[in-house]
């Protein structure tokens, strides 16, 4: 689907969009529909429940007077309310609708609101950003699909009376919308398709973008005493990688970098200790921290942020086999911590362990933000709304948090403290990968802080409950939603490039 912006003119076929506002107000354009039609607009409303809420859609088929196959007014809701993410979702759904209905071209007018601190540029753009997220679609592997089931929306127009200014403010949007994509689809791959070696290598495309990468093998992370990460991919066949990426954008190329480090096990068996048949093809998917790092690494280049920022991600497979490590095994981590595997799929912890100790070793972060699928336990405490947020620092906390807000990209904060540490307690070795029955994520992250060298701001995301959509939600289809990218993308731009 193409976006593109253009003066106010009444569309000549296909979709056309109008606003209406809370209590039924038409919009300048609305009402200018209105007139066009001879009343079909109040007649439509009047007929209708529709009251003009944020979600609320009504269509006018056909419409007299409007050389249109439809009519659209689009529910913009009390404008004092709507945020930029608001017309994001607002955008979304159009598309949605618009592809439902089989349309292949649209026209959605948009002007400036009294009350809203958007300018119709910003409204413009944001409309823009949403269709385009929603638009996605990993259909690369279906070849027989029917021409009239693929979605039907070629071209969506928006006008407003100042094109250029929504062409400004939707050029950055849209290219971390294209970061966005890159981590959907990574994350979307099968595990046949996306291993360790294949991962590092699609990682490696951002030196493309002037960022420098780095990949290392089992034979330099041996050397370097990752034993906890290396013990994780010691069953398969693929080759565990580690890859770091470095982005320089900000004015001293020597301040501290903000660091971002990923879970990147790009398939979890559960090793020895297996899972279940039911449901583990979504263990495809366990790379979903790793591909956060990668997708915003590469927004931040591509829009090249004032920033230094440094991703880091450890890329393994967790396979049963004979060379594979078994529960009650102990590895050396590379901070020279042991740990008792008790449970082989307890991995994605021993991962980060040696790629959090590594971030810290070798760049010295002003702050450190870790993200991982890493426990079915906060799918439980949080379900599939907001991602767990575990943090050592309030300050960092309100930022995420604040972040979150402004992306619709939401995060939970839960608790740390010394009681939950006492659970990962070993009589065998300084610390065992498994906690009790309860608070699962919690004991996951107490696991990980071990790791957190003393005054390092850090965060860990927890964003297991987040990663996949079983549903269609405004910006995100069905599938991987690369939550995360967009959060921390706004993150940098808020609180850490040089203004
Ligand atoms: N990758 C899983 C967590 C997960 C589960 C992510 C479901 C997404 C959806 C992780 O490696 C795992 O297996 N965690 C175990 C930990 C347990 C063995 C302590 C879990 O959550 O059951
Ligand atoms: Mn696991
Ligand atoms: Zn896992």
């Amino acid at each position: 689907m193409k976006v593109a912006f253009a003066k106010p003119e009444l569309p000549s076929q296909g979709a056309y969009i109008v606003g209406v506002l809370e209590g039924r107000k038409l919009t300048a354009a609305a009402a200018q529909a209105e007139k066009a039609t001879k009343g079909a607009v109040s007649r439509a409303l009047n007929a209708s429940r529709f009251k003009g809420g944020q979600d609320e859609q009504l269509i006018v088929l056909a419409p007299q007077g409007l050389d249109a196959s439809r009519l659209i007014l689009s529910g913009f809701g009390n404008p004092a309310k709507l945020d930029a993410f608001a017309f994001e979702a607002i955008g979304g759904r159009l598309v949605a609708a618009l592809n439902g209905a089989g349309e292949r071209e649209a026209t959605i007018a948009v002007e400036s609101l009294a009350g809203s601190n958007l300018t119709e540029g910003e409204i413009a753009a944001r409309i823009a950003t949403g269709a385009r997220l929603r638009s996605y679609r990993f259909d690369k592997y279906r070849t027989k699909e029917k021409p009239e089931h693929k979605p039907t929306l070629k071209k969506l127009t928006i006008t407003l009376s100042d094109p250029a200014a929504a062409k400004k403010a939707f050029d950055p949007l849209d290219k971390i919308v294209d970061s966005v994509i890159v981590t959907r689809n990574l994350v979307s791959e099968p595990a046949n398709i996306i291993y360790p070696a294949t991962l590092a290598k699609e990682a490696s495309e951002l030196a493309d973008l002037g960022v420098t990468i780095e990949v290392l093998g089992e034979k330099e992370m041996k050397k370097l005493g990752m034993g906890a990460l290396l013990g994780v991919g010691q069953g398969s066949d693929r080759e565990s990688q580690l890859v770091t990426m470095q982005w320089n954008g900000a004015a001293d190329a020597k301040a501290k970098p903000v660091c971002f480090v990923g879970k990147g096990v790009t398939f979890d068996t559960g090793g020895i200790s297996i899972k279940p048949a039911a449901g583990m093809e979504d263990m495809k998917w366990d790379m979903g921290g790793s591909g956060v790092v990668i997708g915003l690494m590469r927004a931040l280049a591509a829009r090249k942020a004032k920033v230094n920022a440094v991703g880091v991600i450890g890329l393994v497979e967790n396979m049963p086999s004979g060379t594979a490590q078994r529960p009650g095994d102990i590895v050396t981590s590379m901070s020279g911590q042991t740990i008792e595997v008790l449970n082989t799929d307890a991995e994605g912890r021993l991962v980060l362990a040696d790629a959090l100790w590594y971030a810290q070793e070798n760049f010295r972060p002003r702050m450190i933000v870790d993200l991982a699928t890493l426990t079915g336990a906060i799918m439980v405490a949080l379900g599939t709304e907001h991602a767990g947020l575990f943090t050592n620092d309030d300050d960092l906390s309100d930022k995420l948090v604040a972040a979150g807000k402004a992306t619709g990209e939401l995060l939970w904060r839960m608790p740390l403290a010394p009681a939950y540490d006492r659970l990962i307690d070993s009589p065998a070795a300084d610390m065992k990968n498994i906690g009790g029955r309860y608070g699962g994520s919690i004991t996951a992250a107490q696991f990980l802080q071990r790791f957190i060298q003393k005054g390092t701001p850090w965060a860990h995301l927890d964003i297991a409950g987040v990663t996949w959509s079983e549903k269609d939600r405004a910006t995100t289809p069905k599938g991987a939603t690369a939550f995360g990218v967009r959060l921390l993308e706004q993150l940098v731009a808020r609180d850490y490039e040089d203004k």
